[in-house]
């Protein structure tokens, strides 16, 4: 907690560590109340290190101090000092070994950094910088040293010890307790620490590597919910053959454990040999769990392995390049579920998500570069700019290189750095060694903010058979960069004829023409003109196929350009995006217009996909989902907060009544049959029949209803219940709470279902959903201390119910605050991010500026806050 402002560090301030540590060798006496941390540590002054004063500080914070020795000798007061922070020992050897002991607690750690309790358990959670509330330590990642950890604790309350690495040794003691002794033969930087105590049970399996190797793959639960881990145990099996097959990356250790806990700040943490998941990530049955948390298992399970090799085997320098583990594992997961499930239909939703969050984050007060210059907290800058744009940087990276030459270059970087903590720079050298392509330009996409604006208009000349493309880009300037430079931009395009059919691309100047389909063009000037020759027509033109870059596109196509394309371009993902500019482009003209007409082609296109019956299921539901009131609110120059909602409401009904029979169809046809399959095929299947169902229910003539009710009663998967039951609640009146009230008995005592049923109350737009989520604050099941809970019921409301968060009184950015305030004493990192709706104030009407700013005041000046809250506040009122 601060009084004074706190103050930033910069990366050009990074300089090597003074001191490494060789051998760290731990022993935990744990109790939830009092536990007692010793540590020897083999230190030595680090040769490639400038000499400081012969003094040494570690970090160490909320630690009490019983003892510190120095080869065997206790250091006297005057040898050393303790502060909030850490620990500095006045004079020290070149090469010692140093013993400390101090004593925790565990279970009053509620910021769930360190060790902390979940219900019955002790569990660790260290990165970024929670390993210093374990013990005194040089707690930065360029410090890689093996451990060995020893674990004492009660028989039964505690029979599961578990740590990083293998079990060399188990004891019984005579007073009860127990203790398990655990070495990893990895180096590993602090933060990859972990340890978890409990009365667990696993789920067992085995996995055998590409080279011939078995591996003991366990699942810890508490004991109700081991029957909630196939999905995942598949999941994570999937995982190491994919990256095996597609990074020739093998798994390490003989055992590799993952556990899932209810208390937990983010989504899971890849801790060597020992994963650390929130259980949100791990549990799911088909009557739990819905398609979209079977998706967010599978993808986060495989995330969290592939850090072995992006993160743990090769980790990060310092936290300014946290982007080269994050960025690329997300890559990493995304090409994985692209390859397990649908790659358009995974494109499309990492496309929404970038959109949705990401875009907002580079055009307002928070933005940052993919590789930070600054911070204030580091757990701030967890963003999705340093995931999701990060992972952009590399699929461009890998765009530009091709499929081999990417491949040489992921092996060239495993390869050389193996063991080693390194930066994005190092990584972008391995591209260019392993391609001989120059990078240099491309490197602007790690150190400057904001997202790129393309300007694209055409030309067609019929004479000549030529057809240009003009293209500017151009980045608006963002907090402490005014001026941008251009960056280099993988811009991938085909054309279409007036079949449909692939024309070439083929450029001026080229003596033949290549086969026709897609192309790869490169923009490094702030203003390129392509003339695309052999044109006998005027060509529709495919832009930035596949996403190639997180860029925005302003073209001059016509809206029966954007319907060709949607019936005809062979790029799925492209076939979706024009389907979304037509939802768009209408949305925001009803927003502005309550009159303004639904074109009939409008209409009858979506009509045409809806009768078709060899189109994709999920990809068909994408296609007709109309973009959230919160993506369209980034669309807008001032955000029209009840314009929007109309507008949604007013295509939305019509939609469904102009659609009504096919609607039917296609909800009819596309009815559950046997046993729940988690499959891509049965997943867009449910997409577009839930789907269906909400535009009939929207179109309020009594039939949808009906449908959903008898729907929620009948069906056995949680995917159709919660799409009924949300609907339902959406409407509400005496159906919605009798049936929210029957969700409630039914799932008493699982704590994810009953995150749903919080969420779910949250989401409706409905006239007193504020007044409801306050009374849900009371409700004997709502918990403060659970982040899964608070997320559910107030992160719901403030990001996915925008209407009523925006309401005109305030009173949503009141109650808001109000809630941030009474967490930032206990959980720094989850009241920052609560706040982040309210950063985009400037986006709003004069009216709610003045309500929303005066509400960040408000945290401002309220004394104590937490350097994660202040740094959030500070930055988006500066
Ligand atoms: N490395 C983890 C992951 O991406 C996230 C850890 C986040 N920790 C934090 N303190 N913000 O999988
Ligand atoms: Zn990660």
């Amino acid at each position: 907690m601060y009084r004074e402002t706190p103050h930033p560090i910069y990366l050009k301030d990074y300089r090597p560590p003074e001191f490494l540590i060789e051998q760290v060798e731990l022993r935990f006496e744990l109790d939830p109340e009092h536990t007692r941390v010793e540590s020897r540590l083999a230190l030595r002054r680090n040769p490639a290190a400038t000499r400081g004063d012969g003094s040494l500080r570690l970090h160490g914070e909320q630690l009490t101090l019983m003892q510190v020795a120095i080869d065997g000798h206790a250091l006297t007061p005057a040898e050393y000092r303790v502060d909030a922070e850490g620990l500095t020992m006045h004079r020290v050897p070149d090469r010692f070994t140093l013993e400390t002991q101090v004593e925790i607690h565990p279970s009053l750690n509620t910021a769930l950094e360190g060790l902390y309790q979940s219900g019955d358990m002790l569990c660790t959670q260290c990165e970024a910088e929670g390993f210093r509330r374990l013990t005194y330590f040089l707690d930065r990642p360029d410090v890689m040293a093996r451990y060995t950890t020893t674990l004492v604790a009660d028989r039964t309350r505690f029979p599961v010890l578990l740590s990083n690495g293998n079990p060399v040794a188990r004891t019984d003691l005579e007073d009860g307790r127990h203790s398990v002794t655990w070495d990893d033969p990895f180096p590993k930087p602090s933060y990859l620490f972990a340890l978890v105590a409990g009365d667990l049970r696993a789920v067992e399996d085995s996995f055998v590597t590409a080279s011939g190797r078995e591996i003991q793959l366990q699942i810890f639960v508490e004991p109700h919910n081991l029957d909630k881990c196939d999905h995942a145990m598949r999941s994570l099996k999937k995982a190491m053959r994919w990256d095996e097959e597609r990074f020739g990356r093998e798994y390490d250790l003989d055992i590799f454990m993952i556990v899932a806990v209810s208390h937990f700040n983010m989504g899971a943490m890849e801790n060597k040999g020992l994963n650390i998941f929130n259980d949100k990530f791990v549990l799911a049955r088909p009557d739990t769990a819905t398609d979209v948390d079977f998706d967010g298992i599978e993808s986060v399970i495989a995330h969290e392995y592939f850090h072995n090799w992006t993160g743990n085997r090769i980790t990060c320098r310092d936290w300014f390049q946290l982007s080269l583990k994050e960025g690329f594992t997300v890559y990493r997961d995304q090409e994985f579920s692209a390859d397990v499930g649908s790659r358009a239909v995974k494109r499309i939703s990492d496309v929404r998500t970038l959109r949705a969050h990401q875009f907002p984050e580079d055009a307002g007060p928070l933005a940052h570069p993919v590789r930070p210059e600054s911070y204030i907290e580091i757990n701030n800058f967890y963003t999705t700019t340093v995931y999701d744009k990060g992972a952009e940087v590399v699929r461009m990276q890998a765009a530009l290189l091709g499929p081999e030459s990417f491949r040489r270059a992921t092996d060239r970087y495993f390869e050389r750095h193996d063991g080693q903590a390194v930066t994005t720079e190092d990584f972008v050298r391995c591209m260019e060694d392993a391609s001989g392509r120059d990078l240099t330009q491309f490197r602007r996409w790690y150190e400057q903010a904001g997202t790129p604006e393309l300007s694209i208009q055409s030309k067609y000349d019929a004479t000549a058979g030529t057809y240009t493309l003009s293209v500017r880009q151009e980045t608006a300037a963002t907090p402490g960069q005014p001026v941008k430079y251009p960056f280099h931009i993988p811009l991938t395009i085909g054309l279409l004829g007036a079949e449909g059919q692939a024309l070439p691309v083929w450029l001026a100047g080229e003596s033949a023409p290549p086969a026709p389909g897609t192309r790869l063009l490169e923009l490094t000037e702030r203003a390129h003109e392509f003339t695309l020759v052999g044109l006998t027509e005027r060509p529709v033109p495919s832009l930035l196929r596949g996403f190639s870059a997180p860029v925005r596109v302003r073209d001059d196509l016509s809206d029966a350009d954007r319907m060709f394309l949607m019936a005809h371009d062979s790029d799925g993902f492209n076939r979706w995006d024009a389907a979304q500019t037509l939802h768009e482009r209408l949305l925001l003209a009803l927003t502005d217009d309550a009159d303004h007409p639904i074109p009939e082609d409008y209409i009858a296109a979506f009509q045409r996909a809806l009768r078709d019956p060899s189109a994709d299921r999920a990809l068909l539901a994408e296609v007709l989902t109309l973009p959230s009131e919160t993506y369209l609110s980034d669309r807008m120059t001032v955000v029209d907060v009840d314009g929007l909602h109309r507008a949604h409401r007013q295509l939305t009904r019509c939609i469904g009544e102009r659609l009504r029979a096919d609607l039917l169809a296609v909800y009819h046809d596309s009815a559950e049959t046997g046993d729940y399959v988690f499959s891509p095929e049965a997943v867009g299947r449910r997409a577009l029949k839930n789907l269906a169902l909400a535009y009939l229910v929207r179109a309020e003539d009594g039939e949808g209803l009906a449908l959903c009710r008898a729907q929620f009663e009948a069906a056995h998967n949680m995917t159709d219940v919660m799409a009924a039951l949300r609907l339902l609640t959406e409407q509400g009146g005496a159906a919605a709470e009798a049936a929210l009230d029957a969700f409630h008995r039914r799932w008493a005592g699982e704590s994810l279902v009953l995150d749903k049923w919080f969420a779910v109350q949250a989401a409706a737009p409905r006239a007193d959903a504020l007044t409801r989520v306050m009374a849900l604050l009371h409700h004997p099941d709502y918990s403060a201390r659970n982040p899964n809970r608070v997320r559910s019921l107030v992160s719901t409301f403030s990001n996915l119910n925008q209407v009523r968060f925006h309401a005109a009184d305030g009173a949503g950015y009141r109650f808001l605050v109000g809630q941030v305030l009474e967490l930032d004493p206990a959980n720094p990192q989850l009241a920052a991010r609560l706040l982040k709706p309210l950063v985009r104030w400037r986006r709003f009407d004069p009216e709610r500026q003045r309500l929303m700013r005066t509400e960040l005041e408000r945290v401002l000046g309220s004394g104590e806050l937490s350097s994660d809250v202040f740094e959030v506040v500070s930055k988006a009122l500066a």
